[in-house]
């Protein structure tokens, strides 16, 4: 059975395009698979912390060692770590911002990708620990970074994406663009509906599987 942790991060509300997508997919989802139990965390109006040093400390140390303003500081990352594993499908809604992905989103990567318990560190190197999951990331961009435009290489939001999931294991990750956000009226909804159809393709893959 399907547990998907829904989460949005553009601060905006109705006027969000990957809002208004990953509510889409959501709901496709759930009508097309009611047994399916969904989580949501909403980075964009209730973001989660940066990281502190007390944090850093307890994060890579032994729990058994933690003074008690450690244990309190990796209270919330230990929390979003359990909630992230607890999932096996993600849909992330993600707007561009200056190329990368918005500071809430990065600090909710910062807090979730976590030595011990979503990668290892041994005499190879790094391994993610995280198997079996199945990603999708709608982002959304005010400009066109598909393959060969002009600005494909300006595009540092999806390739991170990609690499930071992949670093911690989960190599089924697709990536839906709603490009050209600042573009016409009819470039915006041709986008759109691109999106929504590429979305539909994700839910008849994920269904098959
Ligand atoms: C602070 C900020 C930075 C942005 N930076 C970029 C950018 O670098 N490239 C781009 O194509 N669009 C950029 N945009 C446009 C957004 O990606 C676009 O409006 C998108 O639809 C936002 O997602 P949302 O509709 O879910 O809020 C930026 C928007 C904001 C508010």
């Amino acid at each position: 059975m399907a547990h998907l942790l829904h989460i949005d991060s553009s601060p905006r509300g109705d006027r969000s395009v990957s809002r208004s997508l990953t509510q889409d997919f959501v709901g496709e989802w759930t009508s097309k698979h009611p047994d399916s139990t969904v989580s949501y965390r909403d980075l964009g109006h209730n973001p989660v912390p940066f990281v502190t040093e007390p944090q850093i400390a307890a994060a890579f140390s032994d729990p058994s060692t933690h003074t008690p303003e450690q244990a309190e500081a990796i209270r919330l990352s230990n929390d979003l770590v359990d909630e992230f594993l607890a999932a096996n499908c993600y849909v992330l809604g993600v707007p561009m911002y200056n190329f990368g992905v918005p500071a809430a989103f990065k600090a909710y990567i910062d807090q979730i990708v976590r030595v011990g318990r979503t990668f290892a560190i041994d005499e190879q190197g790094y391994k993610g620990l995280v198997h079996g999951k199945k990603l999708l990331a709608i982002v959304s961009q005010g400009g066109d970074y598909s393959e060969d435009s002009p600005a494909q290489s300006y595009n540092m939001q999806e390739p991170y994406l990609k690499l930071i999931f992949g670093f911690i294991g989960i190599t089924d990750v697709t990536i839906v663009a709603a490009n050209n956000m600042m573009g016409s009226e009819d470039t915006r909804s041709q986008s759109v509906a691109d999106a929504k159809a590429a979305m539909q393709d994700v839910i008849a893959q994920w269904s098959a599987s």
